[in-house]
């Protein structure tokens, strides 16, 4: 089954951004910290120009964390670009971001030139998290169903800093399938717009691949089955999803792992990696080779 999602509110939501983009200062774009790369959105980037750009790699506590630290490597390897691995339920780790903000925005932060702030990202990565333990109170409603902000939001932190929150938007082709799925996977489509089974196939065969282990203790298989159906029909054994008569009830079986996966409750775990970065040519002058 093709995903694609695109609610209505969210062509709406991107203009909003593109014309709130010119008055701020700095943005900071919520990541998914477990896929970096299918997280984040195209059309935002391109909005980006020259303004001081943030990427949380939020939910850092649910990622491999070596993986996290090399996409941090990556990120900040861009022009203009800050990487933060977070947590952002955690409000230690959400001071050092108002700090990083400040630095980039050094002629604002006085009284009555606040750094002005905007906080995107696609659905369901952390958004409303992130600034409810910034406000340190509930400005932003938090949700598992990925989209529940759907208009935009001005919060004075109180401490110089006044942030824009804004709708979660992604993209309307979803042209990469694989990224969708993974997207679905960690719970940033909408459940109406997926085929349940088949996320859970696709997230089992990837565990299967890259995290057996975690699989093998969760659900105490002394070997991984053959295949993805296979493994989700062990899971739905395991965790009592079954039907009248003893068969697997599949489609609950793949929710439950679903559910499991995204919590964290197999481990911490990454669907991407970053690409070997192609390696810069030195510059002939700074070449020792062609040193005298
Ligand atoms: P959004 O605004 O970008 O759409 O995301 P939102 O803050 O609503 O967060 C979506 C879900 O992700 C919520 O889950 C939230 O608690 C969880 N979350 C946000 N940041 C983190 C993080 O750093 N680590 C972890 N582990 N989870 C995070 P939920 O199921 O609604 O959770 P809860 O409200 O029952 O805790």
């Amino acid at each position: 089954m093709t995903i694609k999602w695109y609610p209505g509110h969210m062509s709406k939501a991107l203009e909003k951004i593109a014309d709130l983009i010119k008055r701020v200062d700095v943005v900071i774009e919520v990541l998914d910290a477990r896929l970096p790369m299918s997280s984040s959105n195209h059309q935002l980037e391109n909005l980006r120009r020259t303004k001081p750009w943030i990427k949380v790699l939020n939910k850092h506590d649910l990622a491999d964390p070596a993986i996290t630290k090399a996409w941090v490597r990556v990120f900040e390897q861009q022009a203009g670009v800050r990487a933060l691995p977070m947590s952002s339920k955690q409000h230690a780790e959400t001071k050092q971001l108002i700090k990083l903000c400040q630095l980039l925005a050094p002629k604002r932060g006085k009284p009555g030139f606040p750094v002005r702030v905007m906080v995107v990202g696609i659905p369901n990565v952390g958004k409303s998290t992130l600034i409810n333990t910034l406000a340190g109170r509930s400005m932003a409603k938090v949700g598992d169903k990925p989209a529940i902000t759907t208009t935009t939001q001005q919060i004075d932190l109180r401490n110089g800093v006044v942030l824009s929150d804004t709708p979660g938007v992604l993209w309307p082709d979803m042209a990469d399938q694989e990224g969708a799925y993974r997207l679905a996977a960690t719970g940033a489509i909408g459940a109406n717009a997926m085929d349940c089974t088949t996320v859970g196939f696709f997230a089992g065969e990837f565990m299967m691949r890259r995290y057996p282990e975690m699989l093998k203790k969760r659900y105490k298989l002394e070997t991984l089955p053959d295949n993805p159906t296979e493994l989700v029909e062990s899971i739905g054994r395991c965790l009592g999803c079954l039907v009248a008569g003893g068969g697997i009830d599949l489609h609950r079986a793949a929710e439950a792992f679903l559910r499991e996966l995204r919590a964290g409750k197999l481990g911490r775990i990454s669907f991407e990696e970053p690409v070997q970065a192609p390696v810069e040519p030195v510059p002939d002058e700074e070449n020792p080779a062609n040193r005298q």
